[in-house]
């Protein structure tokens, strides 16, 4: 006897989400047309984490959206649990999406005897049943060859850039500056899209035996009179950030606009934001913003459209690189 078998060749979308960040996984969900798959998750009382799917993923494409603001252990564990049951269920593919990728920033040793973090996370994942890995902004490009499979490293640039060209009051007068060496590639991403700005770049000086401790020295580069768009991939604590701000303004820079992509805005970063004399400080929600956490010169953009678009080119096996138009 056989069993009728309907729509053989039907692909099954299955979007879900972790608790770090439900906002931006909504927002994802809208913008693809597609609801987020019906979840439970708990913490037990002694902080293990419960995750059940209340529908089939059976031989669905599911991509897993977490986000990792603080408690971080805690939301990557809860993500990695999830693709574990989504393995067990039978998912036909399971793809994480981290817009925020966890220890990006212990990418290598400096000292001996250091782990290197961001690759055990890269391992973690694909221990637990990921195929393939979607993120926005790496800390650094190399992190995309720690996973052992597909990578689609998207950049929020075309979403600040677009934005910060409305807030520039002379396009002539702008320079797009970094605020450490690491980043003077972005950089000249961002001066193109600026019509050929002038870069600079702010020398920085970090004692590795301290976190989030560095010193903005001095700048080098034309900023006298001039709009600065100074840009990095995250800010923590605020201190690169406000300490490349202080030194653009005794430079003379005429306004300082800040333009980041994770705004991870541990403490004291509201207080050293607001008070940095930058002239509004634009961010993405790739991390969730509490109120708390917002103040006035802030504006924060939603990275959801480009995560939907990217979903939606991988779930159709179209191209993510096109969508920036590298061709
Ligand atoms: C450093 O290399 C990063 O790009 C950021 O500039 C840094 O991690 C931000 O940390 P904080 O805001 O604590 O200075």
């Amino acid at each position: 006897m056989t069993r009728e078998i309907t729509n053989p060749g039907e692909r099954k979308l299955a979007v879900v989400s972790g608790r770090a960040h439900p906002k931006l996984a909504e927002e994802i969900a809208k913008e693809l047309g597609h609801d987020l798959l019906p979840t439970s998750a708990y913490t037990f009382a002694n902080g293990e984490t419960y995750v059940r799917y209340e529908e089939s993923v059976r031989g669905a494409d599911a991509f897993v959206i977490q986000s990792h603001p603080a408690p971080i252990n805690e939301w990557l564990m809860e993500q990695l649990i999830m693709i574990d049951a989504l393995k067990r269920a039978s998912a036909r593919s399971i793809t994480v999406v981290a817009p925020f990728y966890p220890y990006a920033r212990q990418d290598k040793k400096h000292k001996g005897r250091e782990p290197i973090s961001a690759r055990l996370v890269a391992d973690l994942y694909k221990t637990a049943g990921a195929d393939r890995m979607m993120t926005v902004d790496l800390h650094t490009s190399q992190i995309q060859g720690y996973f052992d499979g597909p990578m689609d490293h998207l950049f929020a640039i075309p979403v600040l850039a677009d934005y910060i060209k409305t807030r520039v009051a002379d396009p002539e007068k702008v320079t797009v500056v970094s605020p450490d060496t690491g980043r003077v590639r972005v950089a000249e991403h961002w001066a193109d899209l600026l019509g050929g700005a002038p870069l600079a770049f702010v020398h920085k000086t970090r004692d590795i035996n301290v976190p989030n401790q560095a010193v903005s020295k001095t700048v080098v580069g034309d900023v006298e009179g001039r709009s600065c768009v100074l840009i990095d991939d995250m800010i923590d604590t605020g201190g690169t950030i406000a300490g490349a701000v202080k030194v653009l303004k005794d430079k003379g820079a005429k306004e300082v606009i800040i333009a980041a992509t994770h705004a991870v805005f541990s403490d004291p970063a509201v207080e050293r934001l607001s008070g940095c004399g930058a002239s509004e400080v634009v961010v993405t929600n790739t991390l969730p913003v509490p109120e708390e956490k917002r103040f006035d010169n802030l504006t924060v953009l939603s990275i959801a459209p480009l995560l939907a678009r990217a979903i939606r080119e991988v779930f159709d096996e179209g191209s993510v690189t096109e969508m920036f138009n590298e061709g």
